[in-house]
């Protein structure tokens, strides 16, 4: 279903690419000698992005040339790791406005997001800084590497929740031989009728505190928190989890 999805997309891709215009990634002009660029993924230094991600690029463009650049726009694809040709996304062209004089650097921010109809696996991606000099124009490809489309992490990490419920067994049980201890050497004396009426006290109060989530199933199995400093709510708030909105980040740095 979603690789089939995927191919669409492609082959949609393809037909446009056979009707369509000229392209600014079409014929992509030379880099001007002296102009150096290294790139930052903030966010995924791994260079595994989850399908449907938004991912900031950072370039710094650093002039070692005779004239001030303008930095005009940034602009990328996603590829065919095997066979660059097949273009399967192009990202979004967008306009930047930096001068960078000579001796001095500069870094932009570029944001794409590969399409969450894509599969889990290798693809190339390239980015490619536009500028222009009074000698004409110029671009850099700052990054043109594989990176991987990784699976959506889920929002529970199950292997998480294993470990933290063998950490508290394990917790419980240091506990509760340090107790057994301390009471076989009679340092702490076993209090056990007390103890059992207050639990019965207890669970009567938070009952009735209860009482009126009846009905509901906000109170099933959940006891009372004692260490909770937020006020009880008076509704539950249990909304369907809405996936958050994706940012769209206007930031550039100058
Ligand atoms: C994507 O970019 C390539 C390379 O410039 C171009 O051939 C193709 O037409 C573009 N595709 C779309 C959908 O704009
Ligand atoms: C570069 O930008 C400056 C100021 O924005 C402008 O005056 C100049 O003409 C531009 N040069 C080129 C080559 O685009
Ligand atoms: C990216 O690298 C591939 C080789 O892996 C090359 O064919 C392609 O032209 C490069 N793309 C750009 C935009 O430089």
């Amino acid at each position: 279903m979603k690789a089939s999805l995927f191919f669409l997309v492609a082959a949609a891709f393809c037909l446009s690419a056979v009707r369509g215009e000229s392209h600014p990634l079409t014929d992509i002009p030379a880099p001007l000698e002296g102009v150096q660029t290294v790139f930052w993924l903030p966010e995924y230094p791994e260079k595994q992005f989850p399908a449907g991600s938004l991912v900031e690029a950072v370039v710094g463009v650093h002039n070692n040339a005779n004239n001030p650049l303008n930095v005009t726009a940034i602009i990328g694809s996603l590829n065919n790791a095997q066979a660059f040709h097949q273009f399967y996304q192009n990202f979004s062209y967008q306009p930047q406005q930096a001068v960078v004089r000579p001796g001095e650097e500069a870094s932009l921010s570029y944001y794409f997001m590969p399409d969450e109809s894509f599969p889990p696996r290798e693809f190339q991606v390239a980015l490619t800084v536009f500028y222009n000099t009074p000698a004409g124009s110029f671009a850099s490809t700052f990054f043109n590497e594989t990176i991987d489309i990784v699976e959506v992490p889920p929002l529970i990490d199950v292997q998480g929740i294993f470990l933290l419920a063998a950490l508290l067994a394990l917790l419980a049980a240091a506990v509760y031989g340090a107790k057994s201890g301390l009471e076989w050497y009679g340092i702490l004396k076993p209090k056990k009728a007390s103890r059992k009426s207050e639990v019965k006290k207890r669970t009567v109060a938070a009952g009735e505190e209860n009482e009126w989530l009846k009905g509901t199933n906000f109170n099933q199995g959940v006891k009372k928190a004692p260490k909770s400093k937020a006020p009880v709510k008076a509704a539950p708030e249990v909304t369907p989890l809405a996936p958050e909105p994706t940012p769209v980040v206007a930031k550039k740095t100058k």
